[in-house]
């Protein structure tokens, strides 16, 4: 019986986790949701405002993506079946890759389970050849920025790599990307550099203007060159006059660009866009792809809904709404007193409060009035950068955004916050 043994030392780790106060599995249970005069979640019957979902248009209640979802598993039944190369792909799934595509202005995509599982296949693909035979060459460097996204640092473990072929670079610094990129010339035949586009703690996004041209400096220097991959899971959809993100925010491009369907699209999985030969690679070597089930049908239809739906006058309503709630609600509680952890146009808008107690006691004042937001603490941040996360969203009324400035007034004054 020594797994007992083992059990007691998993017990051991939960309670150290909990002691840490960074435990994670006390979720909280939304029941379902009231959708009149705008969503509220339900959690023990009560109504809440949300203010911490990804969900930045809208669009998971929107009903031209429910009747899609709805049509599609009539057509196909509620889930895929098989992995693609067993049983084929369906229609629909195909048509979310060439709409995807069509949107990103690329030749090809592909979709994914989730972006979670889109990094550690394209990451891995892309730094390893895949077997002893493979023709691709592994001398490479992989330069990640510092803040990067868990599943970008798992996609980099999974590859595998000697230690001196991963190096970080400074958090939104080009300048230091540069001085690695130099640092590591003659080494390494190729280097791939990986950042977010939007970073998710705080809302702020990496300029790839400036990272382009670094890498352009650089291209004809690697002998197979240098590759740029972003993660623009949070600025997909929800970011830039037309929803295209950080790409377009910053108005330059990616060479293989990363998206979650499952934040502004409004329904679910990851997908990757770029060229041709870089998809057609993918395919036969992402393991996550090929191995692991897509999307159900119905949530394919809803994500295709969505990325169409962006492009038409609703679309750009939506996008318009979602900023001027931003507008509005960096303005207010700027006025209140408020400050801002970080400069942020995107909806991820992190308030600084900068004590783990009051953080808690300020988001405990949000529960307790009917509102929903995140308190993101030390050791996540920085000690003295507690925060509450606060994710506006389209579907957010202007009497919804009223009604969290009163709590805020009435419990930042409570808290001497304000
Ligand atoms: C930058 C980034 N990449 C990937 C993901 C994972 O997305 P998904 O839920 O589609 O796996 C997230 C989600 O938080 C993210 O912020």
């Amino acid at each position: 019986m020594n797994n007992q043994k083992f059990f007691k030392q998993l017990e051991a780790e939960v309670a150290r986790i909990d002691a840490a106060h960074t435990t994670k599995r006390q979720e909280t249970i939304i029941e379902g949701f009231e959708l009149q005069p705008s969503p509220r979640a339900l959690i023990d019957g009560k109504p809440f405002l949300v203010f911490n979902s990804n969900d930045y248009l809208g669009l998971r209640h929107h009903p031209q993506l429910i009747a899609a979802e709805h049509r599609a598993t009539e057509q196909y039944g509620t889930g895929p079946g098989a992995v693609r190369f067993i049983s084929g792909a369906l229609k629909v799934h195909r048509d979310l890759e060439k709409a995807l595509a069509k949107f990103h202005g690329r030749e090809d995509a592909m979709i994914f389970s989730s972006a979670f599982a889109t990094n550690l296949a394209v990451l891995f693909s892309l730094l390893k050849g895949q077997s002893k035979d493979s023709l691709v060459d592994n001398s490479a460097v992989v330069i990640s920025d510092e803040l990067n996204h868990r599943s970008i640092i798992d996609g980099i473990r999974v590859a595998n790599l000697e230690k001196e072929q991963k190096a970080i670079f400074k958090h939104l610094d080009a300048d230091h990307l540069r001085e690695v990129l130099k640092e590591k010339l003659g080494k390494y035949k190729r280097a791939l550099v990986v950042t977010d586009g939007v970073f998710s703690m705080l809302g702020e996004y990496q300029d790839l203007a400036k990272i382009r041209k670094v890498i352009d400096d650089f291209n004809n220097q690697y002998e197979l060159g240098v590759l740029l991959v972003v993660d623009d899971a949070h600025g997909v959809g929800a970011f830039g006059a037309t929803g295209r993100g950080t790409e377009e925010i910053s108005n330059a491009k990616a060479d293989v660009l990363i998206g979650t369907m499952g934040k502004a699209f409004g329904a679910d999985g990851g997908y990757v866009v770029s060229s041709k030969i870089i998809i057609d690679y993918l395919r036969e070597s992402a393991a996550t792809y090929i191995y692991s089930n897509n999307i159900a049908p119905g949530t394919a239809a809803a994500a295709l809904t969505a990325v169409k739906l962006l492009d038409t006058t609703e679309g750009k309503k939506v996008a318009d709404t979602l900023k001027t709630n931003i507008i509005y609600f960096k303005e207010k509680m700027l006025n209140l007193g408020y400050r801002f952890a970080a400069k942020s146009e995107h909806p991820i808008q992190a308030v600084l409060i900068g004590d783990t107690a009051k953080t808690k006691n300020l988001k405990q004042a949000f529960y307790e009035q009917g509102v929903l937001v995140t308190n993101i603490n030390y050791p996540v941040v920085p000690q003295g950068k507690d925060e509450i996360r606060v994710q506006l969203s389209a579907a957010h009324t202007k009497k919804d955004i009223d009604q969290f400035l009163q709590v805020a007034q009435q419990a930042g004054k409570k808290l001497q916050l304000i």
